[in-house]
């Protein structure tokens, strides 16, 4: 996976036995309501590509828990995101979860409160208003909003701070040299998964499942087939450190250019990429908690999550290309296609089948094997924001 480690990098493996999160946190109503609060609704995420929102007056309405957000591209061309409520009583806003506004106008569905695309109230029909009122006063609730190459974040916090770009996991691979902004979406793949969304994040970090679970994945990347992700992994790298087979460095297996059926690309590979790059076989940018993003030498993957409840959560999965590969005749899209969601649905049953267990009564938490080392930063990570974001009725509820 990391061609370019550093021979004198130290092992990754944990050295203790470090345990999981609590059992219920995977399944409390309280618990999911903790992470809602101090984790999703606190954190720039992703949402869709700037493209999906091209037209003036197209919008779409994203649902994060018990949030909706509605991203919509005004007159003159800059994309905007409110809570997707009405400042009169609170009704929701827009019904649909895509469309494009006949007008320049945004009016309430229950009395026809009207706001620009920019949020301000500009109509009310009420015969008169009462003394005082000032519209100004009730504009939209924004959503902060940024962009990072091609790709639309928002964040729900208020005061909301920084921006997607700075909020990569700082373990993350870098995915300067894609050219992720010309890219265009060749596929969508969207599924409900039964589990919790930490369940997923956690089969994301280890590799420990891959040979059981993924036969073809383990094929192409021989080091996924020893249950390690990368060199550093196995205790006994130093053994092994001058041997650059794809079994001990990471990679593809021999003859194989990227993730797909035949381990063929599809067409022209990004010239733009480093020779590293291109013999890394998958370069992956994690940003927490709604995305991963993963680079090959001819596409790009993005997977998206949004938590519908304590043990259901959403996946969408993009394949963006080359625009042009949308349209030749020669490119083989499903080659590539089918791989990749093969493996997700492959994750997906694991995750499922992780979910299903994680209710007994005795299991009150699990352990971790040194593989396990990223599961254990992320623990750490959701600690931390649990603890930074210290959402005390939650708190005292999930105490009960
Ligand atoms: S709730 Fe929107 S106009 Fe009344
Ligand atoms: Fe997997």
């Amino acid at each position: 996976m990391r061609a370019d480690i550093e021979h004198s990098d130290p092992y990754n493996g944990l050295r203790s036995a470090e345990t999981t999160l609590p059992a219920r946190s995977y399944w409390d109503e309280a618990e999911y309501r903790r992470d809602l609060e101090a984790i999703w609704y606190r954190n720039w995420m992703m949402l869709c590509r700037e493209a999906d929102i091209a037209q003036p007056q197209a919008y779409r309405v994203f649902t994060i828990g018990t949030q909706q957000v509605l991203v919509i591209r005004d007159e003159s061309g800059i994309l905007r995101a409110f809570h997707n409520t009405c400042r009169h009583r609170g009704s929701q806003l827009c019904r649909e979860n895509e469309g494009r506004l006949k007008s320049r106008l945004l009016t309430c569905p229950y009395h026809a409160w009207s706001y620009s695309l920019r949020g301000e109230l500009v109509r009310i029909p009420s015969k008169t208003l009462p003394a005082g009122f000032d519209k100004a006063d009730y504009p939209l609730y924004p959503v902060a909003i940024s962009l990072w190459r091609g790709f639309v974040f928002v964040n729900l916090t208020e005061d909301a701070a920084g921006s997607a770009a700075e909020s990569f996991d700082p373990g993350s691979g870098d995915l300067t040299n894609w050219p992720l902004e010309e890219l265009a979406t060749g596929h969508v793949l969207r599924k409900v998964l039964n589990c919790n969304w930490k369940v997923f994040w956690e089969n994301f970090n280890e590799c420990l499942h891959c040979p059981g679970v993924h036969k073809n994945l383990s094929h192409l990347v021989p080091i996924y087939g020893r249950g390690l992700m990368a060199r550093h992994d196995d205790p006994d790298w130093a053994l092994h450190a001058d041997n650059d087979a794809p079994e001990f460095a990471g990679g593809l297996r021999a003859g194989a250019e990227t993730w797909s059926e035949d381990g063929r690309v599809h067409g022209p590979v990004f010239g733009s990429l480093t020779e590293a790059e291109r013999a890394a076989g998958q370069t992956y940018a994690m940003h927490l908690p709604s995305m991963f993003i993963v680079g090959h030498v001819d596409y790009v993957r993005t997977v998206r999550l949004m938590p519908l409840g304590p043990e259901q959560t959403e996946l969408t999965a993009e394949w963006l290309f080359p625009a042009d590969a949308l349209t030749s005749e020669g490119a083989n899209l499903e080659n590539i296609v089918d791989f990749g969601a093969r493996v997700l649905e492959e994750d997906a049953a694991a995750c499922e089948l992780n979910q299903k267990g994680l209710h007994s009564l005795r299991h009150q938490a699990g352990v971790l094997m040194p593989e396990e080392y990223e599961l254990h930063r992320f623990h750490q990570w959701v600690g931390g924001q649990h603890a930074a974001h210290d959402v005390t009725s939650i708190s005292a509820d999930s105490a009960r």
